[in-house]
């Protein structure tokens, strides 16, 4: 069997990926006309051409325009059903799917038809395609401790929806001690905890993501790489990385996929997993992330591909008994 093959055939999971960073142009174009939104872009050409990125917050800017079209629960649903559909189609056992309340509600749309519609689909899922998926609620960094608050109460009473709680948007300049608090109170709830670290931020904010907000994963983390005492520390503690290569090249956080550090990590010996993040802005889905980073990596082969994917089952917020049966 090819490597190409082995990649794509693979049983794996997926830890980063963004609901709305899934909603694909057509998606866009579609719902803006049925909800009669205008659109900046006359086509859908037009919109795909706009997303050339300098940075984290270059994406940013259009993300949040993209998610403006979302208006009913049917929206949520149909943009979650095309993701999951996706994911069963190349071999994604188990999603656990970020999504952002706060884009939503600070647009008027109440948090009951965010999270209905996004359920639904995750119900679905489960029994119509067999994969296994579950919710986590980001909140924006880029807004205040107190809003992040406000979210936590408007969620609480669907708390039996989502596992986990993350922290998203604009890394520099948002610490993670931002939010200290509210990560307090959402371990107290019993929540799983995560938090984008050191994509664009400094390494410092990983360790600040693990000591003050005490997560149990890192998304992105590829800045650990320069602290060696942060790298040893994330091996020895096993604490998985959900590492996105396509999106690092994106966002220009490496120039390009030869350049990525995702070997490296490996051989230090981090439980480093491999995403798509926000698959249909960055030009690929989970299979996509895996064949291009191979691709540009000769040093990754069967024995790297087996790691990942059993990494990423070993990372999940699944039952350990499910999770013994998948690995
Ligand atoms: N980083 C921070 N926030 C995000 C990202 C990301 O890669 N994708 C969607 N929101
Ligand atoms: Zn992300």
């Amino acid at each position: 069997e090819s490597l190409p093959d082995i990649l794509c055939r693979m049983p794996k999971a997926e830890l980063h990926i963004h609901i709305e960073g899934s909603l694909e142009p057509e998606l866009i174009f579609a719902l803006a006309t049925r909800n009669n939104i205008p659109l900046p872009y006359p086509t859908v050409d037009d919109l795909r051409a706009a997303y050339a990125f300098t940075d984290l917050q270059s994406f940013l800017d259009i993300y949040y325009a993209g998610a403006g079209v979302l208006q009913t629960e049917d929206d949520f649903f149909a943009m979650a059903w095309a993701y999951l559909k996706r994911a069963k189609a190349e071999n994604v056992r188990h999603a656990e799917i970020f999504f952002d309340p706060q884009t939503h509600t600070e647009r008027g749309i109440p948090f009951a038809t965010v999270i209905n519609g996004l359920d639904r689909a995750v119900r679905r899922g489960r029994e119509e395609l067999g994969v296994s998926a579950a919710l986590i609620l980001c909140f924006l960094r880029h807004l205040s401790e107190e809003a992040a608050f406000a979210t936590l109460e408007e969620a609480l009473p669907f708390r039996d929806r989502f596992i986990g709680v993350g922290l998203d948007s604009s890394e520099r300049g948002n610490p993670p001690e931002k939010f200290a608090r509210v990560f307090a109170r959402c371990r107290e709830l019993g929540l799983r905890l995560v938090a984008h670290a050191g994509e664009e931020g400094p390494a410092g904010y990983i360790y600040h993501a693990l000591d003050l907000l005490k997560v149990e994963r890192i998304d992105h983390g590829v800045r650990c790489l320069e602290d060696p005492l942060l790298v040893a520390r994330l091996a020895e503690q096993r604490i998985p990385l959900t590492v996105c290569p396509l999106s690092n090249v994106k966002l220009c956080v490496f120039p390009d996929l030869a350049a990525h550090t995702i070997g490296r990590l490996l051989a230090a010996g981090i439980a480093a997993t491999i995403n798509s993040d926000d698959p249909a802005y960055f030009g690929g889905y989970l299979n996509e992330n895996y064949l291009a980073t191979f691709a540009a990596l000769p040093d990754l082969g069967a024995y790297e591909a087996y790691r990942l994917a059993r990494n990423s089952f070993q990372a999940s917020f699944v039952d350990e008994s499910v999770k013994a049966g998948w690995i």
